[in-house]
């Protein structure tokens, strides 16, 4: 076992020989959005990003699904649609899976991936001068509640869906390039919550600069009409007392960084003498990314 549960990463990684390992990692969840096309698509995106987030490139995987036996069958179809084109999009064959019965649809993958058991990517590889890098802006959380309240412009909606529709696969590459080796994907803990967990893994403190970090469009209007996710206002008792936060940021801002994401982006540590020709790189791969803070020594995360 190269990562197992102490301590627990993105995916569990398994040493098959000298130069392959196996990723295997699951996740699933209730519908994110309203379309079962859609939601079968970003529940794919978001199961397979666990590979990227270790380094690796999925190869194979198992739909889980709970459906209600009083629902219509053609919406459970256009699931399995929605995340067997993702799956076939990333290059993942879907053999099989299991369906039961439940009040509430679920849906999601179990995923294995292949990397290189010298090129793993974990949240314990963060190094002190290393710069932090997004590679997808935060917001889901509170744009998508803003749409199950109905209160959201459509633009922002569709912004945010075809964000979580963009698979983490050229990020993994990108990073892979460089020899990145601190790497996780933000989901339900939000950033601050997915920050600190890698600043405990490395041993070392993250400084994050609020001006830095992108956001979705709309999404500081939801933020300051406070339409969080339950999940985002978890994370932020959870993790809160953690996250040192500069005087005078506004409460709404700060919130965002907490926000649940679904299908978000790597938070990548890469080495500071890189960052010229990494951003080139990136460009050059139309692979979206922001410079938003810095691996320092010392412990949790400030945000000023
Ligand atoms: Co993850
Ligand atoms: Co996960």
């Amino acid at each position: 076992m190269l990562v197992g549960l102490d301590p627990a990463d993105d995916a569990a990684v398994y040493r098959l020989g000298p130069d392959q390992a196996l990723i295997v990692t699951t996740d699933f969840f209730t519908p994110i959005v309203d379309t079962p096309y859609e939601y079968g698509a970003i529940a794919a995106a978001n199961s397979l990003s666990d590979v990227y987030a270790m380094g690796g490139r999925p190869i194979l995987a198992l739909n889980i699904v709970a459906f209600p036996p009083d629902l219509p069958p053609e919406i459970l179809t256009e699931i399995l649609r929605g995340g067997a084109e993702k799956a076939r999009g990333a290059g993942v064959v879907i053999a099989g899976g299991h369906t039961v019965q439940d009040k509430e649809p679920k849906y999601g993958l179990a995923a294995v991936g292949l990397v290189h058991p010298d090129r793993v990517m974990t949240k314990a590889g963060g190094r002190p001068g290393d710069l932090l890098v997004l590679t997808k802006p935060l917001g889901t959380g509170v744009i998508a509640t803003a749409g199950k309240q109905e209160k959201v412009k459509p633009e922002h909606l569709s912004g945010a869906i075809e964000w979580m529709l963009h698979l983490n696969d050229r990020a993994a590459q990108l990073a892979q390039e460089f020899g990145v080796r601190g790497a996780t994907d933000i989901s339900g803990f939000g950033l601050l919550g997915h920050a600190l967990e890698m600043a405990e893994a490395s041993g070392v403190g993250l400084e994050i600069d609020l001006k830095a970090v992108p956001i979705m469009e709309g999404a500081k209007e939801y933020a300051a009409a406070w339409l969080f996710p339950g999940g985002t206002h978890d994370n932020r008792a959870y993790f809160g007392q953690r996250v040192k936060a500069a005087a005078g940021i506004a409460d709404p801002d700060l919130m965002l960084l907490f926000d649940s994401q679904t299908s978000g982006g790597l938070l990548l540590c890469v080495p500071a003498e890189k960052r010229e020709a990494f951003e080139w790189r990136a460009t050059q791969m139309e692979q979206a990314v922001w410079f938003i803070g810095r691996v320092a020594k010392g412990e949790g995360v400030g945000v000023s």
